[in-house]
């Protein structure tokens, strides 16, 4: 039969109904460009002979892993729209869909808006700032050329403990209220949207995917990728909860979690990975497993990996995160197909949930970059609302030795200032994790405005900064008059189970730094750490003031309009803040934290 004419198949015209293109390419498709679309590569083994060769289906970009140091967007642009014309090329010109760990603004890419971490805008309770942080960040992908962002993160953190509990927004109530994300990301769903449906609106939006399924932040004692022990009531209540949130707003893809359930993994559960989320809640996007997920369900990982294949992929997994080994997943999954292991119908319901994600996304019809985006990327519009954002996240812990003397709001017309600490003048240290590289760095690692800044700016011009990382013995000698000092504390960066903390200290001997200033001079304290860390009572009762301003990201400015009293505090605790680390786990509905769930000072007068 002569082979139609590729324009005037069904699935090339924009106008058909979205299952009818579906249907019409999938019965198009030979079993090996069905399998390419299942497989999912990183860029560093991606090149356009591998796409067109394999006729893979998705690329990504591990956490950081730029297509060349300091790229900007034009470069992400470049080197995603190089994948994209291999793939055009294919027989039948299936687009690529592109993923990137966009989880707190576009931030593997320098000049980014870097917004503040999940559990920072989980004490600001507002799910419009956080739709519209969605949206500004949406724009900034689709301006590198990315079709897809591995956000929201939806876990419930239940342990400080855990190394990820900044992604989290905070407990259940929490969370669900911040999957405005969402349709920040993709856009809103028209009224009557059929619920678990994708749905992206248009070439600003980009697919979400909400993740980790199910109960990632729940582990024992916070280990990450480790076991999570509950009944299924309290799997339902405390940690699915949000997903129904998520379908509801039309999310195009779910990410499998590492984690286990009562010690069975997550990505060979059939139960809860296709009974509970494809029929049961009726979830019709894209169900992706997580980086090198497959091997890491045996230990040690990448035992019998032919197995892990078959398991999770009946389970319910639609594409697989290789990410590097793709010859070998590819020739595995082939076998198991061939041999009848995985069913031809499995395979078919995976590639239809893909493709049904690139019909809605736009991408047959906008494959390429749009560069008319490139000039919003790191735009004063997406700064201000990161600025708003790390006013609103900031939690006032403590103000005023004595509470009818309040501390803050600070002067700006004191006549000598001290500021100092490891994370004054550090932007790295305030985005933290999952910015420009995996774990974050130290220094000036992209364009933004460390707190020493946001100060120097705020203060008059007759008050005299004086700024000392570490302070000297000279300086703290009680002979140079300041009026008061400013120390901004917190953790080093890090990511995933190398965030895993049992003592959950201050880092670089901050807390000493803090006591140290604080008994010498009235001291306002800065804590920049990506959870509720542990907290001398001494030195507590020493300080004038506590601020929790979490992981804020670049826009510092946001923490001198609050401390110099341009706006008043507003931020809660999204967590219980624990007293020490022996009372562990602490959720909310414990006894005797040092602040409880939901705390957070103002400045108002009562
Ligand atoms: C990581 C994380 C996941 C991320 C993925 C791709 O290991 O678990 O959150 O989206 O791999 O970078």
């Amino acid at each position: 039969m002569a082979e139609t004419r590729y324009e005037d198949c069904i699935y090339k015209n924009p106008n058909a109904e979205v299952e009818l293109r579906v249907r019409d390419l999938l019965s198009r498709m030979t079993l090996k460009e069905k399998i390419g679309q299942i497989t999912q590569i990183e860029r560093r083994v991606t090149s356009p002979s591998v796409i067109t060769n394999y006729c893979v289906g998705s690329v990504l970009s591990g956490g950081g892993s730029p297509p060349c140091e300091g790229a900007e967007s034009s470069h992400w642009a470049d080197m995603i729209d190089g994948f994209q014309k291999a793939a055009l090329e294919t027989r039948l010109r299936i687009p690529i869909i592109f993923g990137i760990d966009a989880v707190h603004g576009n931030n593997n890419v320098v000049g980014a808006t870097i917004f503040p971490h999940n559990i920072g805008l989980g004490a600001t309770r507002d799910a419009d700032l956080v739709r519209r942080i969605g949206a500004a960040t949406a724009i900034e992908v689709r301006a590198s050329g990315a079709h897809w962002a591995f956000a929201p993160c939806v876990a419930i953190a239940r342990d400080p403990r855990w190394g990820r509990t900044y992604e989290s927004y905070g407990d259940t109530e929490t969370v669900c209220k911040m999957t405005s994300l969402v349709s920040g990301l993709q856009g809103d769903p028209p009224e009557g949207h059929p619920n678990g449906y994708p749905f992206v609106a248009e070439r600003k939006k980009v697919a979400a995917c909400a993740k980790h399924y199910v109960g990632d932040g729940g582990t024992e004692k916070g280990k990450n990728e480790g076991n999570t022990i509950v009944t299924h009531e309290e799997l339902e209540t405390i940690h699915l909860a949000p997903y129904l949130n998520c379908l509801a707003q039309g999310v195009s893809t779910v990410m499998a979690s590492y984690s286990s359930w009562n010690g069975d993994k997550m990505h060979t559960h059939h139960f809860l990975l296709t009974q509970v989320l494809k029929n049961k809640l009726g979830f019709k996007g894209i169900l992706v497993s997580d980086w090198e997920a497959l091997h890491r369900i045996t230990d040690p990982p990448g035992l019998n990996y032919r197995e892990c294949v078959k398991d999770s992929v009946n389970a319910g997994i639609d594409m697989v995160m290789v990410p590097f080994e793709f010859e070998r997943f590819i020739s595995d999954l082939t076998s198991l197909i061939e041999s009848g292991e995985i069913p031809m119908t499995r395979i078919d319901d995976a590639v239809e949930r893909i493709l049904r994600v690139k019909f809605i996304a736009g991408l047959f019809e906008h494959p390429f970059s749009d560069r008319s985006l490139l000039d919003k990327v790191g735009c004063k519009e997406h700064r201000e609302l990161g600025r708003e954002a790390v006013r609103k996240s900031l939690v006032l812990l403590r103000n005023g030795k004595d509470p009818e003397k309040r501390f803050l709001p600070l002067s700006r017309n004191a006549e000598k200032v001290l500021v100092v600490g490891t994370h004054a003048d550090n932007l790295g240290y305030q985005c933290g994790g999952w910015t420009i590289s995996w774990f974050g760095h130290s220094g000036r690692i992209t364009t933004g405005t460390t707190i020493l800044d946001a100060i120097k700016k705020s203060v008059g011009s007759s008050t005299e900064v004086v700024y000392e990382e570490h302070p000297s013995e000279e300086t703290l000698s009680g002979h140079n008059n300041f009026t008061y000092a400013i120390v901004a504390i917190g953790e080093e960066p890090y990511a995933e189970t190398f965030g895993d903390s049992s003592e959950l200290e201050i880092h670089f001997n901050g807390s000493k730094t803090l006591k140290s200033v604080a008994e010498k001079i009235p001291t306002l304290g800065i804590l920049v750490t990506g959870r509720p860390v542990a907290l001398e009572p001494t030195t507590v009762e020493k300080v004038e003031a506590l601020v929790a301003a979490w992981l804020p990201g670049t826009e510092g400015d946001g923490i001198a309009d609050v401390v110099f009293g341009d706006y008043d505090f507003e931020g809660k605790l999204p967590m219980s803040w624990f007293r020490t680390v022996d009372q562990l786990p602490m959720n909310t509905d414990q006894a005797d934290p040092l602040f409880p769930h939901g705390f957070g000072l103002n400045c108002k007068k009562d």
